[in-house]
């Protein structure tokens, strides 16, 4: 009999679902809220009620486009959390009562394990080289910046995390100060490619260890705007690109530089990244630069499976089907949740 897997993702503001059959993924579906671009951030409850109103289509689709019916599901995978709790309570919800009611087992996901997760997902007819052990993942998103020494696939070591703001979140409000749309990061990203990077000095942390802190530059940033502004009210205007560049240029530095000290202290030749921020142009251009002067054995997710997605929560699902780790009924979302 195949393991097929259904899994569900709506952590934040994307519903999605996909499946998986012995480790092959069929279908991978999300459906985006754009209801939250015009308030310049997500809403809570406006993401838990259109989760409501798209899960229920979006499953149906994932399982129409997979071939898959009902019948043929083995379990159920969901997201279990970190993130918004009413938009996890959706998910949870719906994962628990298709569960039950086919009487087969229910399997919760770390959202920041399937992130890192993301470079065991395999498709048909297509290069599907997954990282050997142990490796080493920069996992940047929008709510987490951490690194995490992957022993095996349910067997994450978290070595370093942010001590305040996540990358992503340096991205989005640095972007928001500026004017520019929600989310900031692919805005900005857009945007750096025109500018020069050397044009304004950042301030960068000096925090031991593996672990990062972006709120300095955030405010050191503010305050250039702030400062500059009052001399001449159209500097973010005149001066829009090489900001950006200047930002982006800072953040991909402050990332690399500890994700290189993780690798030269720990040995660890396979390295990654993984996350929302794993998009940033620059930040792929940095890793493989550093990649091909370390020698590392460098893993890119495609872009497409950077961003919140179900294909990463079911393949995590798969190989914790195989292990026998199923959740009980009684099981509840969780809004934090370490790796
Ligand atoms: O992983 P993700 O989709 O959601 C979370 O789990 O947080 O990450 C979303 C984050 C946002 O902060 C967004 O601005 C950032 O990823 N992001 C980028 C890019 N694409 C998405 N940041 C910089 N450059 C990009 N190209
Ligand atoms: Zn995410």
């Amino acid at each position: 009999m195949p393991v097929t897997i259904l899994a569900i993702e709506s952590s934040c503001d994307d519903t999605s679902a996909a499946v998986v059959r012995d480790g092959l993924l069929l279908s991978n579906l999300i459906a985006s809220q754009e209801v939250h671009r015009k308030y310049g951030g997500v809403v809570p409850e406006l993401a838990s009620r259109a989760h409501q109103a798209n899960i229920i289509p979006v499953v149906d689709q994932a399982m129409k486009m997979a071939g898959v019916r009902p019948d043929e599901i083995s379990a159920v995978a969901f997201t279990r959390g970190p993130g918004l709790l009413g938009s996890l309570l959706v998910g949870t919800s719906f994962a628990k009562g298709f569960a039950l009611s086919r009487s087969i087992p229910l399997i919760d996901v770390n959202h920041l394990h399937a992130h890192v997760m993301t470079h065991w997902i395999k498709e048909p007819e297509r290069d599907n080289r997954a990282p050997s052990f142990p490796f080493l993942c920069l996992l940047v998103s929008g709510g987490h910046t951490q690194l995490i020494i992957v022993r095996d696939h349910l067997e994450l070591e978290e070595i370093g995390s942010t001590i305040d703001d996540a990358a992503g979140e340096a991205f989005d409000k640095c972007a928001k100060v500026m004017g520019l749309s929600y989310p900031g990061g692919p805005v900005i990203d857009k945007l750096a490619a025109k500018g020069d990077p050397q044009a304004f000095k950042l301030t960068r942390p000096s925090i031991k260890g593996f672990d990062y802190s972006f709120s300095g530059l955030k405010t050191n940033f503010l305050y250039l705007l702030r400062d500059s502004l009052r001399e001449d009210p159209e500097f973010i205007n005149k001066h829009r690109d090489d900001l950006c560049a200047s930002l982006q240029k800072t953040i991909v530095d402050i990332l690399i530089d500890k994700l290189v000290k993780a690798a030269d202290e720990t040995g660890v030749k396979e390295v990654g990244i993984a996350g929302g921020v794993a998009a940033n142009s620059g930040l792929r251009q940095a890793v493989t630069h550093q990649a091909n002067k370390k020698s590392w054995n460098l893993h890119l997710p495609e872009l497409k499976y950077t961003a919140d997605n179900a294909a990463m929560i079911a393949i995590t699902g798969f190989f914790k089907y195989l292990k026998h780790q199923f959740a009980g009924q009684d099981i509840t979302p969780l809004a934090r949740f370490n790796v």
